[in-house]
């Protein structure tokens, strides 16, 4: 029996038949007592596996001593998630912006951007997927999703990502700011060539352009790296603003700007705020999350894993490619990957679908190993 929801709420999601009780590192057990593998990890949220104990515990602990004040008066528990986010943020970003969802980071990315430029139009891409609200929806290329928006915001155009011919043409001193999802996630798991990013960069840099790495599903360690920005696959490229949430508090809803020097020298009092951005439980939950990611070795456990996983699918003949990087991967099948999600489900193993109907979607917890690989490559066979 499924719970009640579907007579109270509104019909917005399409719902897997299963009813969530509670979760345990990478398994999600139902409440009529199944336990599933999670490979979606609640769409890329559950980053640390679910009710990871140090973070259990911080919040926990928090949540007995102050749940919430705001911005209006400083905090330990504030100032020790900031300065722990900025530690492990590539230079030159080097001050953070807390917010509540991704969605929202974006439109402060995009707000500060044309703040420090004193210019309008924000540059997208094709199949690039930035929230819901109003801007970010109107910077929101994928599907039909920018319909659902309509009046869209002004100021926004699209390029083709990738193609930096295609920016070129449209990087005039009217624009604030390029933003993209580095890896593109619901359009199918693709990325672009190292190149692309170094040229942006170099784009950006030529003509006062911010750069803005959406990073709401690759930061946080989900690459192996800690963000997109700065890695190697990247090209080493950091952007002037990286925007986070998702798995930045394992659960607790926390979104993040991160924004380097120059940009921040822009930005004054009273030109951005939230009510609950930088709450209590959130940055005890965001602190506790760096550090189990950190002193368990998740980055590492990442790399290693996704090595193991990509080895074992060459041994599946049905799977044409594997796109991605780290935790985020899309295996691309000749077959809908839609039957392919259903018939891993009817074997307790949860994966996610994408905006491409012939790709699966992967966003398990960073602390996946070899025998979870091995349950869903078997499973997949
Ligand atoms: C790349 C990306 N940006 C932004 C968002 C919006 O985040 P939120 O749903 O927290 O508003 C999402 C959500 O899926 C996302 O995948």
């Amino acid at each position: 029996m499924l719970p009640s929801e579907d007579q109270f709420q509104l019909a917005t999601y399409k719902k897997m038949p299963i009813a969530a009780a509670r979760g345990v590192d990478v398994w999600l057990y139902t409440s009529d007592g199944e336990k599933y593998l999670d490979l979606y990890g609640g769409h890329a949220v559950a980053g640390t596996g679910h009710c990871h104990p140090h973070v259990v515990s911080a919040i926990r602990e928090q949540a007995s001593t102050l749940l919430f004040y705001s911005n209006l008066v400083y905090s330990e528990a504030r100032a020790r998630a900031a300065e722990k986010l900025v530690s492990i943020a590539p230079s030159p970003l080097a001050k953070t912006f807390f917010c509540n969802s991704g969605t929202e980071a974006n439109e402060n990315a995009m707000r500060m951007a044309r703040m420090s430029t004193r210019r309008e139009i924000i540059i997208t891409f094709s199949g690039g997927f930035h929230g819901r609200t109003a801007d970010a929806i109107s910077a929101t290329f994928l599907g039909k999703y920018r319909e659902l928006g309509k009046p869209n915001v002004p100021g926004h155009l699209q390029a083709e990502f990738g193609n930096i011919e295609s920016v070129r043409a449209l990087a005039d001193d009217t624009i604030a700011a390029i933003m993209l999802e580095p890896i593109q996630s619901m359009a199918g798991v693709r990325m672009a060539q190292p190149d692309f990013y170094r040229s942006l960069r170099e784009l950006c840099d030529e003509r006062g352009i911010v750069l803005i790495y959406d990073e709401v599903q690759t930061g946080v360690g989900r690459t192996g790296d800690w963000f997109f920005a700065g890695s190697e696959a990247g090209a080493g490229v950091v952007p002037d603003i990286v925007t986070l949430a998702k798995a930045l508090g394992s659960g607790v809803p926390v979104g993040a700007c991160l924004v380097s020097e120059a940009i921040a020298s822009h930005i004054k009092e009273n030109d951005l705020g939230t009510t609950f951005g930088g709450g209590m439980l959130a940055m005890a939950a965001v602190t506790a999350t760096l550090e189990a990611i950190e002193t368990d070795g998740m980055l590492a456990n990442v790399k290693r894993v996704e090595r193991y996983l990509r080895s074992r699918l060459k041994e599946v003949e049905q799977v044409k490619a594997v796109h991605g990087l780290g935790f985020l991967l899309g295996i691309e099948f000749n077959d809908k990957a839609a039957r392919v999600h259903q018939a891993l489900l009817d074997r307790k193993i949860i994966t996610g679908t994408s905006s491409d109907p012939r790709v699966l979607r992967l966003l398990p917890p960073l602390c996946l190993k070899e025998e979870h690989v091995e349950l869903f490559v078997n499973a997949l066979s």
